[in-house]
């Protein structure tokens, strides 16, 4: 008889993710897919046959702790070059609002990402998605941004799609036209603009290279209007939107995002009750980067109080880029989530799958139940706590990819 499933995990301590709230945990549990999609979930007792008679590939765990793949859900990983040195004017005292006004900060990734060939790049880039790949990442959302031009634009995201092809791992493209004003268009903003609407996004669209449109809502970068006009224009070509909200200063971002039903909105520092209130109405997701938060030194926490009392789905990325950023560990993402802005252990997990998958507008993922993809991730951990309490040092010791083993 053949075996109806292709993989059967045992004596696992699973945290399917799968209710409401809470871990959904199993202790001596099971997990079994076919095809790449979740069969069954649960206690061992429940299996109706023999294992060996269930699934072609049978294994245990011996209580090692098994969760949904990761999902780093904000991401600008693909660039060139490294800011290393913006670092050390900051610790001088510099603000990166300064560094980025003076030509410095996006725009100098901007000059060595287009210098950069497509191949330079994938080989620059990779590295990053693979140290995220080790702590049990399965899907990965990319940003372009760094170009600021339409063929470095392409170019980016046709490298976060062969990251993902090679690598065998879900990524998910966003186009970033809006990040910053490139040098070349310093006295024509308003033509910039329209370059991105109306000649960018369709082509993007066309090529199917972005699946969804973001923008930098900010005094340093774009207004609420510029990003309006945006977002029309995405509407119109049936792409999502999620926006870079109220990091440094309170634009009214975060209602901007609800307001076009954005997946997400992303940084939110500076957000007040009305968008809070907003995001909740639209189901909009708050995606909080304590990375960004904690390499500029901010002080100015995400209303987190607020988000939880008003039932906002909070997720949790590495925001992983140069300057803001240079955090390539979703695994330390989650403690500094915990640590810096009071998340609970579950929360940051919850954030970093179910509700993170969710924010790249991905039902098929994030929990473990039957008819979601296997995307799995084996940790050498008893509890769930664990992945947010230790430091450093913490790869997935097995992870599966739409059911396949990660060499
Ligand atoms: O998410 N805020 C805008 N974009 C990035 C920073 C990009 C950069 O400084 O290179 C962010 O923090
Ligand atoms: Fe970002």
């Amino acid at each position: 008889m053949n075996p109806r499933w292709d993989h059967l995990l045992l004596d696992c301590t699973l945290a399917t993710l799968a209710g409401e709230s809470g871990y959904g945990m199993v202790e001596h549990g099971a997990l079994g897919w076919r095809n790449g999609v979740i069969t069954f979930a649960g206690p061992m007792r429940d299996l109706e046959d023999a294992p060996d008679a269930l699934a072609g590939q049978v294994e245990s765990v011996h209580g090692a702790l098994v969760t949904p793949g990761l999902v780093d859900c904000h991401t600008h990983l693909v660039f060139a070059g490294d800011r290393a040195d913006e670092f050390e004017h900051r610790l001088q005292g510099e603000s990166y609002q300064t560094i980025a006004r003076a030509g410095g900060g996006i725009l100098s990734t901007v000059r060595a990402t287009r210098a950069a060939s497509e191949q330079e790049l994938l080989a620059q880039s990779a590295p990053r998605a693979r140290a995220l790949l080790r702590e049990g990442v399965t899907t990965i959302e990319i940003k372009s941004g760094y170009g600021l031009d339409l063929d470095t634009e392409l170019k980016m995201l046709r490298v976060a799609r062969r990251i993902g092809s090679e690598l065998g791992v879900t990524v998910r493209t966003t186009l970033l036209g809006l990040h910053a004003l490139p040098p070349e268009s310093r006295d024509r903003r308003e033509e910039y603009v329209a370059q991105v609407c109306d000649e960018w996004l369709p082509r993007v669209a066309g090529e199917k290279l972005a699946d969804a449109v973001d923008a930098f809502c900010e005094g340093i970068a774009f207004a609420p209007e510029e990003v309006r006009r945006c977002f029309r224009r995405a509407r119109e070509l049936g792409l999502p939107v999620k926006l870079h909200a109220d990091q440094l200063s309170d634009l009214g971002g975060a209602a901007l995002s609800a307001s076009f039903a954005g997946l997400s909105a992303d940084h939110l520092e500076c957000t007040g009750a009305a968008g809070v209130e907003a995001m909740a109405r639209a189901g909009t997701v708050a995606v909080l980067l304590p990375g960004s938060f904690y390499a500029l030194r901010e002080t100015r926490l995400p209303p987190v109080d607020a988000l939880r009392e008003h039932g906002v789905p909070m997720a949790v990325a590495t925001d992983l880029n140069p300057g803001t950023s240079p955090l390539r560990s979703l695994r330390l993402a989650i403690n500094m989530a915990c640590t810096l802005f009071r998340l609970t252990p579950e929360e940051a997990l919850r954030g970093t799958t179910v509700n993170a998958a969710r924010a790249l507008g991905l039902g098929d993922r994030g929990a473990l139940a039957p008819g979601r993809r296997a995307d799995v991730a084996v940790w050498d951990a008893r509890k769930p706590a664990e992945l947010a309490y230790w430091i450093g040092d913490s790869p997935a010791s097995r992870v599966f990819t739409g059911g396949i083993a990660r060499g």
